[in-house]
């Protein structure tokens, strides 16, 4: 069965003059993982920052469960949207076990004062919670490390630790932007094994990522962003058939700019070794062949 977890209606953003968004309509259900693509600079960071509340859209609404989300990114956490970031955004000078605790604050219910007295509630709830961040390490493959110093874990695995830390908040929707920039292929094909683990969790997922082998392996469903605007979207079958998103990542290599910027640049250089030719003629002709040596390379 498919209901919705997430809805955006015709969402958009501008910035200025720029419209990074355009009109977007995009839906992720319970249970699936769907893959966000597209060129460098098609908004898809962008469309993210709109998900969860970092940036009000110009146009447009998004829904969770059902529910329009106020575009407030402590609220949209507490509604139930976790995410990581393309530029990993860690405690650098906490620990790993400390990392994932604060990824919990917003699911437990210990006030100020409780914290502040330190009294059997709090310390109780803190024993509780520091159970549960050790499940993720746990899961995540980090618990060995817990108390490493963030910033001293290899780019892989503080990747790892932020997508535990995402998980601490209890959510029903992960967002990851490009969770595999930055590793090697064996650590891409435990990440790729851990999001399954995560949507076997009952976790629907949506990942940016430009390993398109990845995003294949992966995905339920894939959908395509070119200049803000939603292009293709599909199952990876249909998408990776399609010619459009083809032309998109590869430029079109039969007509368009590339193709005729290409084909000026050798009619220029053709046009310049010709002319040279002919100088090296007239020169020759001259006789002062001194001048023009050295040119014809
Ligand atoms: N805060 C911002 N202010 C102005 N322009 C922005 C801002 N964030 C992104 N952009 C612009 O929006 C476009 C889409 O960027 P982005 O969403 O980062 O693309 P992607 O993640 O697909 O590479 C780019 O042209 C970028 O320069
Ligand atoms: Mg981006």
């Amino acid at each position: 069965m498919t209901t919705p977890v997430l809805e955006a209606r015709d969402v958009t953003m501008r910035f200025g003059g720029l419209t990074a968004v355009r009109s977007v309509d995009f839906t992720v259900n319970s249970g699936e993982i769907v893959g966000l693509i597209g060129p460098n600079g098609a908004g898809k960071t962008t469309f993210f920052n709109c998900l969860t509340g970092l940036y009000i859209p110009t146009e447009g609404t998004v829904a969770y469960q059902g529910k329009v989300l106020p575009p407030k990114p402590h609220l949209v956490t507490q509604a139930g949207i976790a995410r990581t970031f393309q530029n990993i955004r860690l405690f650098a000078n906490m620990t790993v076990l400390e990392n994932v605790l604060v990824g919990r604050h917003t699911r437990t219910k210990e006030g100020l004062w409780s914290a502040l007295l330190r009294g059997p509630g709090f310390r109780k709830a803190e024993k509780e919670s520091e159970a549960k961040a050790m499940e993720l390490l746990e899961f995540v493959g980090l618990a060995a490390k817990r108390d490493h110093l963030a910033r001293n874990l290899p780019y892989g695995e503080q990747r790892k630790l932020e997508i535990a830390r995402a998980l601490a908040s209890e959510p029903g929707l992960l967002l990851l932007d490009e969770p595999t920039a930055g590793m090697n292929p064996q650590e891409t094909r435990a990440t790729e094994e851990l999001v399954f683990a995560i949507r076997d969790k009952g976790i629907a997922v949506l990942v940016i990522e430009h390993d398109m082998r990845f995003i294949f392996n992966l995905c339920d469903r894939v959908a395509v962003l070119v200049q803000g605007e939603k292009l293709v979207e599909g199952t990876s079958d249909v998408v990776q058939a399609d010619e459009r998103v083809v032309a998109a990542y590869l430029g079109e290599p039969f007509e368009g700019d590339p193709g005729e910027a290409e084909a000026a640049e050798v009619e220029a250089a053709e046009a310049a070794a010709e002319a040279q030719s002919a100088d090296a003629e007239s020169a020759e002709a001259d006789s002062t062949t001194s001048t023009t040596k050295g040119e014809t390379q």
